[in-house]
């Protein structure tokens, strides 16, 4: 079983990429070949600053690691390192259809964002189509939002494999059971993320655990009583599937647990203090590994060449497959 994912270098890591994706990461680490990579090269594709841009991939490197990515049990290298995947973007672009790119979700609502809107960001999906097919990957954990992408890489394998034969292992998504979409706490009805949110609404992986706190306790709730899951309550909703995680327990425990609650105050409570606990031990160990960056680029390149053994087999052979090259 090959898992295969990348995360972005950009940004603080909040709540979201940590149950939705982070989380997925470690665990796969029991269950399979496990690689990560930190997609700088997507990272270009909006406005950024380039020495920023390097210290948000240690800073990413230093949040993976203290999460509990074990270089000896993962890859964890960073995606510029392995040219083999820019290779493949190109071959893969000859497969993939224009009206198929001009309908993923995440271009547009990307691109909405943009003063100048790169054709880089309309590429993405092809150069994580490349990313995950250069592995012969199996299966992709990611949060709910990137499921799009992985289904146009599906097709793109599949018609690449029909097209020239049997090249690429076709990969699924894994999206977790609860927790796939953390929503943001001031607006439950958009998803958390760093851009757009208000900055309450945002739960950060390295944040003081009084400010965690502080942001469950002003979290947006409805107007009644009941602790329970249901699409009208879309706030409550997003807190138990956070307590489930937090606490390591089903949501209908969490429900249980909080039936007799007089109301929503101590339930937000509560919550605030299991991610609280939940999430200190992360921050500690970043605070250890984040100062050491030579360790942290000793420990990507030696993930780089791992991944590299495995990537220039495969392009080697789509290559050959597409008559690029001498034969
Ligand atoms: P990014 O930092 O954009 O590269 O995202 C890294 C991972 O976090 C991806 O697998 C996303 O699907 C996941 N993710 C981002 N936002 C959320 C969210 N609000 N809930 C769950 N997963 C998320
Ligand atoms: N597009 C993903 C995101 O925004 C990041 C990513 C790049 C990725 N390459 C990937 C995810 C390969 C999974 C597999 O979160």
């Amino acid at each position: 079983m090959r898992i295969f994912s990348g995360i972005q270098p950009t940004g603080r890591k909040h709540l979201g990429n940590f149950i939705g994706a982070i989380r997925q990461y470690v665990e796969g680490q029991d269950r399979g070949d496990a690689i990560y990579c930190i997609v700088d090269l997507h990272a270009i594709t909006v406005a950024y600053d380039p020495a920023d841009l390097r210290e948000r991939l240690y800073d990413t490197a230093a949040v993976l690691l203290a999460a509990g990515l074990d270089p000896d049990r993962c890859i964890l290298f960073r995606q510029s390192d392995v040219r083999e995947h820019t290779d493949l973007c190109w071959l893969l672009a000859g497969v993939t259809a224009y009206g198929e790119l001009r309908r993923m979700t995440q271009f547009k609502e990307k691109s909405a964002q943009q003063d100048f809107v790169s054709a880089g960001l309309f590429f993405y999906p092809v150069l994580q189509a490349a990313d995950v097919l250069a592995y012969q990957t199996n299966e992709v954990p990611v949060g709910e939002d990137q499921k799009q992408h992985i289904e146009l890489m599906r097709d793109i394998a599949t018609r690449f494999n029909a097209r020239f034969g049997e090249t690429f292992a076709v990969p699924g998504h894994r999206i977790p059971e609860v927790g796939a979409r953390i929503m943001d706490l001031q607006s439950p009805d958009k998803k958390m993320s760093t851009t757009g949110a208000t900055d309450l609404g945002t739960v950060y992986v390295l944040e003081e655990p009084e400010a965690i706190r502080r942001k469950f306790k002003s979290a947006v709730t409805d107007s009644g009583k009941e602790i329970v899951r249901r699409p009208d309550k879309a706030g409550i909703t997003n807190l138990i599937e956070i307590m489930s995680v937090a606490r390591g327990l089903a949501p209908e425990a969490v429900e249980k647990e909080f039936a007799d609650a007089p109301g929503y105050a101590g339930f937000k409570e509560a919550v605030g203090e299991a991610v609280a606990a939940f999430l200190a031990p992360v921050r500690e160990r970043y605070a250890e590994l984040r100062p050491n960056t030579p360790r942290l680029e000793e420990t990507l390149a030696r993930g780089a060449e791992k991944a590299r053994d495995i990537a220039s087999g495969t392009v080697a052979l789509a290559r050959s497959r597409m008559g690029i090259g001498p034969a």
